[in-house]
């Protein structure tokens, strides 16, 4: 018999984001059993959960979700009735050069865990009642937004001032451009197709670029505020025009337990952070606060900047629209940007063995230090 209120499924919890989720569910609450499932690709990272990894109510579940069979099994014998689906491949430039790896673990792998939910579910006496699967999207599914964007402006102005109403909103049309986005598009139609079909409770939600502690130093935060320590070159791709709309991770965090726990069955939402920065601009905070951090001289390594070849297909601008989610359920981001990146830049400043360790793939050995052989 379970002593467990409820027992929730968090695919991709050793990630990035999803070790944020993790730790906040595993903290708030204490009467869910949280599993963490995880196939630790070159993205996953157990270290970032050993703050966690004692707790009474935390597993973790060593599966690939396209493994269908294993996933159904877990489900039935943990009684699951709660996932948040956040394992994917996520990185727009591996998606350029390897993407069949992306339809396999974002289509296949989110097929497959649909089908063990509703397999799983249906066999029960009371079927999909209190049950939840909520599916972690991105705002990129729905394309490029034009960059209208006065010279400068996008780092002095709120978006609304710079923008007006060009924003990404629940409701815009898909119009993917990557293959990674491609393949998260392809996902959310699925989620959905499986409301629409067999009534499965879903929830999917498309968030804007996320910052913070614990991001794999291949996504343009982290791996620049590595080089600029070690001063290395800082590929700026094209000319750093590029706009994105910038949310702290624990923000996307909190929104996905508020969702998780009060959302709508069958509803999207989106969640952004009003907070529009052209490349080049944080990349040029990036240096400012590192320099500073690190007592160094203020803009002494503005050189470092490099412009490089543009990204194939590379998208001009996002930009999230997160009203719903304000309006209907009440949540903000609680952190001024300045903060943010203040933290963040602080973060990778301490914990530079957690990013020694990713870059020369010391972590892949985390599991067996923790749980012996695989
Ligand atoms: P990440 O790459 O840091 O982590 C992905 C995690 O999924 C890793 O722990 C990896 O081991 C795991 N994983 C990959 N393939 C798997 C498989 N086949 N089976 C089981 N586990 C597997 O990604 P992230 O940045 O934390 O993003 C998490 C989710 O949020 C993704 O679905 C992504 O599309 C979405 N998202 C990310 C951002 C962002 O800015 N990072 C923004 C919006 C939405
Ligand atoms: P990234 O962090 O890869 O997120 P996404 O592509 O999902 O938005 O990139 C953020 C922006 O930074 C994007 O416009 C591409 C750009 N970029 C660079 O200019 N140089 C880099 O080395 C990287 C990784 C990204």
């Amino acid at each position: 018999m379970d002593t467990y209120k409820r027992t929730i499924v968090i695919t991709g919890g050793a990630g990035f984001i999803g070790n944020h989720v993790v730790r906040l569910f595993v903290n708030k609450y204490p009467e869910y059993r949280i599993i963490c499932l995880d196939a630790l690709t070159y993205a996953g990272n157990l270290a970032n959960l050993a703050d966690v990894a004692d707790k009474p109510n935390y597993e973790f579940a060593h599966l690939d979700i396209c493994d269908f069979d294993a996933i159904l099994a877990l489900l039935r014998t943990k009684h699951v009735d709660g996932i948040i689906h956040l394992a994917a491949e996520s990185h727009v430039d591996r998606s350029i050069s390897d993407p069949f790896a992306f339809a396999r673990t974002n289509v296949l792998g989110t097929l497959s865990l649909l089908q063990a939910a509703r397999t799983y579910w249906e066999s029960l006496p009371e079927k999909y009642e209190g049950k939840r699967f909520y599916h972690i999207s991105t705002d990129e599914v729905y394309g490029a937004l034009a960059l209208t964007c006065p010279e400068g402006k996008a780092a002095e102005f709120s978006a609304h001032e710079v923008y007006g109403d060009d924003f990404f909103v629940e409701t815009s049309k898909y119009a993917p451009h990557s293959p990674y986005s491609a393949s998260k598009a392809s996902s959310d139609h699925f989620v959905r197709a499986f409301h629409d079909t067999y009534g499965l409770p879903t929830i999917v939600t498309n968030c804007s670029n996320n910052y913070g502690p614990y991001q794999f130093p291949e996504k343009l935060i982290p791996l620049f505020i590595n080089n600029i320590r070690h001063r290395k070159p800082l590929p700026v791709y094209g000319k750093g025009e590029n706009v994105r709309d910038w949310l702290y991770v624990e923000d996307h965090a909190r929104a996905i337990d508020l969702i998780f726990h009060k959302g709508k069955i069958a509803e999207t939402y989106n969640i952004g952070g009003f907070n529009e920065w052209k490349n080049i601009d944080i990349v040029r905070i990036l240096i400012k606060t590192v320099d500073r951090l690190l007592g160094r001289k203020e803009g002494e390594d503005l050189n470092l900047i490099t412009y490089v070849t543009d990204r194939l297909g590379h998208d001009a601008r996002y930009a999230i629209d997160s009203r719903k989610l304000q309006r209907e359920l009440g949540w903000e981001p609680s952190l001024q940007f300045e903060e943010g990146i203040e933290r963040t830049v602080r973060w990778y400043l301490d914990n530079q063995e957690w990013l020694d360790n990713v870059t020369t793939g010391e972590y892949q050995n985390y599991y067996e230090k923790m749980y012996g052989k695989r």
